[in-house]
Formats: C-alpha cells, structure tokens, sequence
C-alpha cells in the first residue's frame, strides 16, 4: 500500500524525492515546505508548457481516472498533464457505464485498476472514501474530490493562482464566500491559506457557513485570525475573493438550493466599490454567484486558475510517479 506524505522535507530527499510513491489524500497531510516545493516545481512545469516542450517524463506510466460524479476540470486536466508528461491515461466519467453499476465495491475497483495503471485519480460522492480507496490499492492514489470532504488538488491550483498573482502566498486577506459548508474545495483552501498565514474572512448565511469545528480546528492549528460574516461587503476590503459555486447536489431541498443560489453575486458593482481591489477566484463551474459583466475585468483570475490545473497536476504527477519502476 503506498503511504501517506511522511516526515521527510524537500531539503533531505534521497534520490527519489519525499512524495515519490506517496498518496494525495488530503491537503493537512502537507507541510509549507512540502507545498512550497509542489508549486516551484508547478512553475516549472508552466515555464516548460510555454515554451511548448516535448516532455517524456511519465513515457510508459499509465494513470486512471475513475470519476463517480461530474468533472470538466480536474479529470481532463489530469489527462492532459499525463499526456504532455508523455504518459497514457485510461478510465470512466460516468460511473454508470462502470462494473459500479452492477454492483461492484469501490474496493474490489481499485484492487482491479492498480493492476491497471500506476497512479488512481478519483473523485467519489461520499467523503472519506479515499481511506478505503488507499487500504485496497497497490499504486498511489489521488483524491479528486470526495463528496463534502476535500479536493487537495483543487487548493494547489488556487495556491498556485495566488501566488503567481500576489507575488506571495502569506499576510493576505482573504475572504471564502457563499457555501462554506459543502464547498469541498473550501475545506482544503481554508487549511491551505490559514498554514501560511492568511486571514481568512468567512462570508456565508448561517445555513452555509464552514462547519464549527473545522473553524476551530484552523485556528488552533495555525494561529491565524478567522471572522465570520453574512455581508458581502466585507469582501471588499480583501485581497482575494474566493466564491465557489452554491453546491446544488448536496441540497436534500430543492427550494433551500433556490434560496441561496444567488445570495451573493460579484459584479461589477461590487468591484467598482471594493477597496482592496480583490482578485476574484473560483474553482468553477461557475452558476449564479459571478456575473458575466466581469470575465473581462483585471480582477477576474478564475480562468487563468482553471488553466493552471495542467501544470500543477503535471507537477504532482511527476513528484509522486518519480523513481517508481
Ligand atoms: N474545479 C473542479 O473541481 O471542477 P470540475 O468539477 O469541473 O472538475
């Protein structure tokens, strides 16, 4: 079974480097120096697509997506990192159309597909099934997002995003918005940016705000200042915006989903108001919550982000698929 990411730091690699052969589970099982490291070789990768080189880095490894729920983003992307690392990718968007339907485990799944490939992608609607996915696996594993749970890859893409547009990665305000409870790709970006010292803003209705215990778990474990908030206007003074989508499928009632669909938009009017001159992120896809009117504005990043999900999981593909035979 391939192991978690252990104690080892960039700086006191062996030949193969700390993450060669370790899983991605889930983004608390970093360090900043483990992070920094995945977003310098990240810019790398970036640098290296740019200049539109032939890279044979994965030639011959094979990776697989096994999606339980909907993707564009992540699993494409993940194949098209495996492909411009000169690796071969295999699997299913639509669960229907796999052995599930008819019954079989996630477990007896991945047993079958480590024999396979050498590296699992999988997003799952059930938050925490990537222990079971790791307890029955033979090759690494990456989560791709588990029900409420996490999307550890998803909060690399935004740190990358960050940095590359702040110029640093720390002492920022930075304010999580609209469906702090469901939004999985929330729970890891808030660990993420509370690790390397932001302040974080949380604005939701109460319905939606981040669960109470993971608030006090950033803040005993970081240190840093979190406020709550159910007023978009204390966004503005940010630096950075963070608004997912309102998660629809995670709504046992319909008509709550229509309450909060669109409870906050940012729209130009907001921008033009806004004193931090926040940049404004997304993991997307986007419904309600980010006016048209602002794709074109300076501040709007969110497709920039989604594009940098190929170099980042180019990155975490080759650190963690490094000097395994
Ligand atoms: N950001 C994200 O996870 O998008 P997809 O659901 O399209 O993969």
């Amino acid at each position: 079974m391939a192991g978690n990411p252990d104690t080892r730091t960039p700086s006191n690699e062996g030949r193969a480097g700390w993450f060669s052969g370790k899983n991605l589970i889930s983004i608390k099982d970093f360090s900043k120096a483990h992070i920094e490291d995945m977003l310098d070789k990240s810019e790398a990768m970036l640098h290296s697509l740019e200049r539109h080189e032939r890279r044979l880095d994965l030639q011959s490894k094979i990776m697989a997506t096994l999606f339980f729920e909907p993707s564009t983003r992540t699993r494409l992307s993940f194949e098209s990192a495996m492909q411009r690392l000169g690796g071969g990718a295999i699997g299913f968007a639509d669960a229907s159309t796999s052995s599930s339907a008819k019954g079989e485990t996630l477990a007896d799944t991945v047993k079958i597909v480590s024999s396979y490939a050498d590296i699992i992608v999988i997003r799952h609607p059930k938050a925490g099934a990537m222990a079971e996915a790791v307890e029955n696996a033979s090759v690494p594993v990456i989560n791709a997002g588990d029900g409420i749970g996490e999307h550890p890859t998803q909060a690399l893409i935004d740190l990358f995003t960050i940095r590359m547009e702040k110029k640093r990665l720390g002492g920022l305000d930075i304010a999580l918005v609209g469906d702090l409870k469901n939004g999985r790709t929330i729970h890891s970006l808030a660990y993420a940016l509370a690790m390397f010292g932001n302040n974080l803003t949380l604005i939701a209705p109460d319905a939606l705000q981040m669960p109470e215990g993971m608030v006090e778990d950033i803040k005993s474990r970081y240190h840093v200042e979190v406020s709550r908030s159910d007023s978009l206007d204390e966004a503005g003074r940010c630096e950075v915006v963070y608004i997912p989508r309102v998660q629809k499928e995670r709504f046992t009632d319909i008509d709550e989903y229509h309450r909060f669909a669109k409870y906050y938009v940012v729209n130009r009017d907001f921008l033009e108001k806004a004193d931090g001159d926040p940049i404004i992120m997304s993991p997307l896809p986007r419904t309600e919550e980010i006016s048209r009117d602002i794709d074109n504005m300076k501040n709007s990043v969110y497709f920039k982000q989604a594009s940098y999900g190929v170099p980042v999981r180019m990155a975490i593909l080759s650190m963690i698929l490094e000097g395994i035979k």
